[in-house]
């Protein structure tokens, strides 16, 4: 997503009807409460169909709405996103899945509805230039031998497959995330040699988001682990200030103790409506990650982003 995409503002304050906690703790109430909250953004799961099975994806854990059966027909999906744009005052739209281009042709229709899209793919399928008003973000976790143990055998030759067939002059903007872990933290340098000589035009790095209490080869224990994996990207950043999307504030405001500040005050909770397929109707899971996630130890590159562009309580520590 290009930095175009956000608006500098002060965290809004907890809206009327959502009390003073996190407005993900109200669940899916929010599409039905009145007055109805207001989101600048939403992310839609637009299939819980998927041709991979990362290890790392939090789609596909226990407790979240994902099963792929039964799910909603196209023109429902249209249909609902339209009313749920009007009820919420929705701009921004952020596509994602399961793997939402096996249904490109609801986003072709989809991306009418706001004024600005995004598409997060695993780039196994084919791109298509839908116009310059899009970003796709293409999901790679780092150089052959480090992505394809995550995202599968073979995966890392499909996504420059479909790279390489990117012509000069497709309009949408097309820019790569990598979720960065324990396992692939060392091998970061590698992934963006291998994408600078190609149509790709930035890199980001988002930090994993692990389930609550999670203790696995990917997550760190705490967040002082994780400062060396920071140390990194800001090494990266300082080397390829082009090519590397992450702000350097953003990438700052990971350390602790200010990360915490910025999780407990999370701009996303504020500003984005997750929308999951369940059956023939959406709901609301606590966040876009689903609802078992350990937001102490969370490093969205969405949160940090946002954060980084407005003021909010992490000023005070990190000004
Ligand atoms: C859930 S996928 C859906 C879209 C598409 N299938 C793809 O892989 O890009 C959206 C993004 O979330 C990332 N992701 C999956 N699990 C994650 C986790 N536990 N923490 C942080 N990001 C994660 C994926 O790597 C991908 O970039
Ligand atoms: S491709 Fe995307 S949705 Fe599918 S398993 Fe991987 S991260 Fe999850
Ligand atoms: S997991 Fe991250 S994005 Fe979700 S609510 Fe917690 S801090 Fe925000």
């Amino acid at each position: 997503m290009s930095d175009s995409n956000f608006i500098t503002s002060t965290i809004p304050a907890p809206q009327t009807g959502l009390g003073g906690g996190q407005p993900g703790a109200h669940g899916a109430a929010r599409l039905v409460m009145e007055p109805p909250p207001q989101y600048l953004g939403a992310m839609v799961n637009v299939t819980n169909h998927c041709n991979l099975r990362c290890r790392h994806c939090f789609v596909f854990r226990d407790g979240n709405p994902n099963d792929p059966d039964g799910e909603m027909k196209p023109d429902r999906i249209l249909g609902e996103l339209r009313r749920l744009r009007d009820r919420h005052g929705i701009v921004s739209m952020l596509w994602m899945g399961g793997e939402p281009m096996l249904r490109w042709r609801v986003l072709e229709k989809g991306l009418e509805l706001f004024q600005r899209n995004t598409i997060t793919t695993n780039g196994t399928v084919p791109l298509k230039d839908f116009g310059a008003n899009l970003t796709y973000v293409i999901s790679l976790d780092g150089p052959r031998d480090v992505n394809d143990p995550v995202r599968g055998e073979g995966v890392f030759d499909r996504v420059m497959k479909t790279v390489a067939a990117i012509p000069d002059d497709f309009r949408a903007t097309v820019m790569v995330q990598c979720v960065v872990h324990r396992e692939n933290q060392n091998h970061l340098e590698e992934l963006a040699l291998e994408l600078m000589p190609t149509n790709v035009q930035g890199l980001t790095f988002s930090f994993y988001v692990p389930r609550a209490g999670e203790d696995s080869p990917r997550a760190w224990p705490s967040n002082e682990d994780r400062e060396e994996a920071v140390d990194l990207v800001v090494e990266m950043k300082r080397r390829h200030p082009d090519f590397i999307w992450n702000s350097a504030r953003s990438l700052e405001l990971l350390r602790p103790p200010v990360c915490k500040i910025v999780t407990d005050h999370c701009p996303m909770q504020q500003t984005m409506l997750p929308l999951y397929i369940e059956g023939d109707h959406f709901t609301t899971p606590f966040c876009c990650y689903g609802n078992d996630v350990d937001c102490d130890r969370c490093g969205s590159w969405g949160v940090f982003a946002t954060a980084a562009r407005w003021r909010g309580p992490w000023d005070d520590v990190a000004p």
